[in-house]
């Protein structure tokens, strides 16, 4: 079986460009929202061909579940989609780590300015320039005026989603992005070159099997859903100034043994699992290494058992613990994304906030959205998927763990020779702001959500 790109959206082999905007919009008829699809897949970026050197702007559509409805989807197909898609973001609020009466309450979703449950579709744009996505975003809003689509605006200040790496995949908090992505291998009938090769059933719909589950599995619905993907789109804030502020103070006092400058730097890297130019502690756990800043070959369990040169709870090594013991009980193996997201709003230095937004646009493409929310978003709020982490002090992701968490402690252990060290207090570092699960419509989809699927 070899994956036909052109029935494919671009957006899982590329988003690379310098920019990005986010449409929001809410289908008011089914009549309009098939219009609006119909046009809109003539634009859509495809799969086929080279993704990098296509022109921008890279377009690519996503619809939530209610979208679907709004589409007027048979129902009966709706109901073979992945349970987490259909119940929506709020109801999964616990494993999202997105607890009522925190920064991240899904009441407060949007900056007020509409409920989740009207979003229907995102149009990701992709390009170059600014002023190419401009001309982008005008011309996708003139279609969704003729064909009587409402766009969402999801800030107070009119302003709509867009990010932008504003240094070469540097995000916010000083860190480098973009350096381990799942080799994905795109054809049964070449065998995979290495192990580390990961089956293109994890993320396209269409092609479930025992060991690579995907919903809908079987029938008419999952011919509709073939080469389709999932997506959890998550516009999350970081607060810059109070991460510079307890790298600031936290680090002289955790190492003091070094200069304060470098002592924050090693926090910062305990954090992450990798220092801020990407070098992996667990290769390097002294000091970065440019040689290794992209390097993306190394494991848990055989180099580092002890986590006495990248802890337990650093993001990466929870987001893909790679060779990490996995509890039988509780894990049902570790899904791979597509992490296709981006940095928004200007770099902060300092320790001083200044009001503005910033943060990431952050975008996981996956075809089990189920696990990956019950999993991967579940275990960066509560550490509790291998038998490595105490059973009766459950913490979370330093970064990005929201501290509202119940059973959870807002600390950071990092084992060291001669004894571990602990931050006691860890403050909220990000909140979420938005999030909506999409469906990213294969051609059979667009051709059938165009015409009136069912
Ligand atoms: C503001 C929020 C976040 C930021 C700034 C962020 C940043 C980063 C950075 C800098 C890396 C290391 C670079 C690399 O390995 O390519 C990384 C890796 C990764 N992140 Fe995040 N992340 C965030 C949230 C999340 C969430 C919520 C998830 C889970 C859905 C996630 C999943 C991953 C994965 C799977 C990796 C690759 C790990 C590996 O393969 O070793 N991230 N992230």
């Amino acid at each position: 079986m070899k994956v036909d790109f052109s029935e494919v959206q671009g957006i899982i082999r590329t988003c690379r460009r310098v920019t990005s905007r986010h449409l929001i919009f809410r289908f008011d008829s089914g009549r309009g929202a098939r219009a609006f699809i119909r046009e809109l897949a003539e634009r859509i970026t495809m799969a086929d061909g080279d993704p990098n050197s296509a022109p921008d702007p890279l377009l690519n559509v996503g619809m939530t579940f209610n979208g679907l409805q709004a589409l007027e989807v048979d129902q009966a197909m709706l109901g073979e989609f992945d349970a987490v898609f259909r119940l929506g973001p709020p109801t999964v609020k616990m494993a999202l780590g997105d607890v009522p009466g925190s920064r991240s309450d899904p009441a407060n979703w949007w900056e007020n300015r509409f409920a989740t449950d009207d979003v229907h579709c995102l149009v990701h744009l992709y390009a170059q320039s600014d002023d190419a996505a401009a001309d982008a975003v005008q011309a996708v809003r003139q279609l969704a005026d003729s064909t009587g689509v409402t766009e969402l605006i999801p800030r107070r200040d009119g302003t709509i989603l867009s990010g932008r790496w504003f240094a070469v995949r540097k995000m916010h908090f000083g860190y480098t992005d973009g350096i381990s992505q799942p080799d994905i291998f795109w054809d049964d009938e070449t065998p995979p070159r290495s192990p580390e090769q990961i089956d293109f059933r994890n993320f396209l719909l269409g092609y479930s099997t025992d060991k690579y589950a995907s919903a809908p599995s079987s029938g008419a619905a999952a011919d509709f859903a073939r080469n389709s993907t999932y997506g959890l789109f998550r516009w999350i804030y970081q607060d810059v100034a109070a991460f510079n502020q307890f790298l600031a103070v936290q680090g002289p006092e955790l190492f003091p043994e070094l200069p304060a400058a470098d002592a924050e730097e090693l926090l910062a890297a305990k954090m992450m699992g990798r220092w801020r130019d990407g070098t992996p502690l667990v290769l390097s756990p002294e000091r970065p290494d440019p040689q290794l800043a992209k390097s993306n070959d190394f494991n848990y369990a055989i180099g580092d058992p002890d986590g006495q040169r990248c802890p337990f709870s650093a993001h990466i090594r929870i987001v893909n613990p790679r060779d990490t013991p996995l509890d039988p009980v509780v894990v049902e193996g570790v899904p791979r994304v597509l992490r296709c997201g981006m940095p928004y709003g200007a770099p902060l230095q300092g320790t001083t906030d200044d009001g503005a937004d910033r943060g990431l646009v952050g975008m996981f493409l996956c075809a089990d959205l189920r696990k990956v929310v019950h999993s991967l978003t579940s275990w960066v709020m509560r550490n509790d998927f291998s038998p490595v982490y105490n059973a009766n002090r459950r913490v979370q992701d330093p970064l990005f763990g929201n501290r509202a968490m119940p059973g959870t402690r807002a600390e950071f252990s990092i084992p060291r020779v001669g004894g571990e060290v602990t931050v006691k207090s860890l403050p909220d570092f990000v909140h979420t702001k938005g999030t909506a699960f999409l469906f990213y419509p294969g051609k059979t989809a667009l051709i059938g959500l165009s015409q009136g699927a069912g």
